[in-house]
């Protein structure tokens, strides 16, 4: 099971993720506090975060992200599943 390893204001947070799920969904699961004001559908960035390590654990970067302009290390957390570990930074 991946675990997915969120830095958020100032602390940091390592959980399981199940298969299949979003960033987003793991954060959520978890009471890790991502934003997410388009409800995870790809449309508003809140859920933007910077990946740290293990970007070759993620789904790749899909159409919804490229249209949102995410580049580089930034990924949006509703779009992207983890296959491995994963640490992420959250901005804000
Ligand atoms: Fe809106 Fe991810 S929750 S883009």
């Amino acid at each position: 099971m991946p675990q997915i390893t969120f830095t958020y204001a100032g602390q940091t947070k390592t959980v399981q993720a199940d298969a299949g799920k979003t960033l987003l969904q793991a954060a959520i699961d978890n009471q890790v506090p991502m934003e997410h004001a388009c409800g995870g559908n790809g449309f508003c960035t809140t859920c933007l975060c910077k990946v740290k390590e293990g970007a070759q654990n993620l789904t790749p970067r899909n159409d919804r992200e490229e249209m949102m302009g995410v580049e580089g290390d930034d990924r949006l957390g509703c779009q992207a599943t983890a296959n491995g570990d994963v640490a992420v930074e959250m901005e804000g």
